[in-house]
């Protein structure tokens, strides 16, 4: 097991779920909500589950890859993009399922969602990747996994404040 490649590998599928949605039934509102509910969830525990696993352990590296001088920057970054993944879930899952705001609040959970995933496959993951060993980069998978399985039914979102979770995990 690897944490890179479990990240790495939920992304496609988080990718999926949205494209899922593109060609769904419009008119099915029970179909589109448990989707939904479905991805939501899925979002947010991948996102927590990373602020309790992946990011500490990235922030000990303090290295830094591609476009990124360091860890602290990396993560500083990946905490205030899962902020406003957070928001935009939480926007869409006020809203009523179907409806033309919903959509659009869908439309920015994604766009937030993707351009988050391809900073962090692009810095997060390529330094990990480069200056983890693999015991850590397996344990670390292990906890992430088993975090997420426990909460498969949903957590309480809770947005962090990107300069504490640094100072705090380093
Ligand atoms: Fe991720
Ligand atoms: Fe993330």
């Amino acid at each position: 097991m690897d944490i890179t490649d479990e990240i790495l590998h939920q992304h496609g599928e988080q990718r999926r779920h949205f494209a899922l949605l593109d060609e769904f039934p419009r008119d099915d509102v029970e179909g589109l909500a448990a989707l939904w509910n479905r991805l939501a969830i899925f979002l947010e525990t991948h996102a927590e589950g990373e602020e309790r696993f992946f990011y500490p352990a990235l922030l000990k590296l303090e290295t830094g890859a591609a476009d990124a001088d360091s860890a602290s920057e990396e993560v500083e970054d990946a905490v205030k993009d899962h902020n406003e993944i957070r928001d935009a879930v939480r926007k869409a899952s006020e809203l009523e399922v179907g409806s033309d705001a919903w959509w659009e609040a869908v439309t920015e959970a994604r766009i937030a969602n993707d351009d988050h995933m391809a900073e962090e496959e692009r810095q997060d993951l390529a330094d990990f990747r480069r200056h983890a060993d693999l015991q850590t980069r397996h344990d670390i998978a292990v906890q992430f996994i088993v975090y997420e399985n426990q909460h498969a039914r949903g957590i309480r979102p809770v947005d962090r404040d990107p300069e504490a979770y640094v100072e705090e995990n380093s």
